[in-house]
């Protein structure tokens, strides 16, 4: 029988992974069904009640629904744990089970892909939301020499700062603090703008000399360009936009799910080509 899995968001429209998955089922011959699900903003567990009693097997779960499905899983991951939301969840004998991929995708679309690994470098992170925690343990864990966190609002910067000074692990580099008119002074080797700033077209009060000789720039917005990446460029950083992340992401949430990790390379290909 084929395994039933879905996105769940809201709105859920133009969501690339239904694609991404099918490209991933056809390629290591997994037979799944992932579709597309919009919940109602105030029917997300509901919404994930209906899929587990119809037999599916687990969801992806996207904006603004991440925090909602870390607080309905019965079991939670380390990954989750250390994003404080859940972008995949797995429905099993035990109950749902939550896990964050988004981390992971972003380190492999930086490291592997990009070949820009994090260690020993300076690295700055733009914005404390959503986005910007759901990857900041799985920098500082990459072990940069420098990681500073900059955003409008500080008081969430430092939130970000107390969970990863817990975080049990030999080696971990600890967040730097800055607000956006802090950034003057100071350079770095990769640039990763985690703010919805994109989304709305807005530029970022940041200076050009932030970016390091050869920096790369990568905006988590896919599928346009953002006033950062046009920023980015015009200082001559390396740009990525965050179509890589989305796609190792879903890799990652495939193997969870189905116990073989997907070769990325050609799908990111076919959904930039889409
Ligand atoms: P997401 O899930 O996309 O991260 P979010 O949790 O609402 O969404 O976070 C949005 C991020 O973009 C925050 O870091 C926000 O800054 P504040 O924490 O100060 O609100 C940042 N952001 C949004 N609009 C911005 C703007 N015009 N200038 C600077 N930062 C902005």
């Amino acid at each position: 029988m084929t395994d039933q899995y879905a996105v769940i968001g809201n709105p859920i429209e133009h969501s690339l992974s239904p694609a991404i998955h099918a490209a991933f089922a056809k390629q290591t011959g997994e037979d799944i069904r992932y579709e597309k699900v919009e919940a109602p903003l105030d029917g997300f567990a509901e919404t994930v009640h209906q899929l587990i009693d119809r037999g599916y097997r687990g969801v992806n779960v996207t904006v603004p629904f991440k925090f909602e499905a870390f607080y309905l899983a019965n079991h939670v991951a380390q990954t989750s744990t250390d994003a404080g939301a859940a972008n995949t969840l797995l429905f099993n004998k035990d109950g749902i089970v939550a896990h964050n991929t988004d981390g992971i995708g972003l380190i492999a679309d930086v490291e592997q892909n990009l070949q820009s690994p994090l260690r020993g470098q300076r690295v700055l992170l733009l914005g404390a939301g959503g986005a910007a925690q759901g990857v900041a343990v799985n920098i500082a864990t990459a072990q940069p020499d420098l990681f500073v966190v900059a955003n409008r609002s500080l008081d969430k910067v430092h939130t970000m700062q107390q969970k990863v000074a817990q975080i049990d692990a030999t080696a971990v580099t600890a967040i730097t603090a800055a607000a956006f008119d802090q950034l003057s002074s100071q350079t770095f080797d990769v640039v990763i703008n985690a703010t919805s700033t994109g989304l709305s077209n807005t530029a970022l009060p940041i200076p050009d000399s932030i970016f390091a000789k050869g920096c790369l720039a990568y905006d988590m917005v896919y599928g346009k360009e953002t006033p950062f990446m046009a920023q980015a460029r015009a200082a001559n950083a390396q740009v990525a936009d965050g179509l890589g992340m989305l796609v190792e992401q879903a890799a990652e949430a495939f193997s969870i799910w189905r116990g073989v990790r997907p070769d990325t390379i050609p799908v990111m290909q076919a959904m930039r080509a889409l």
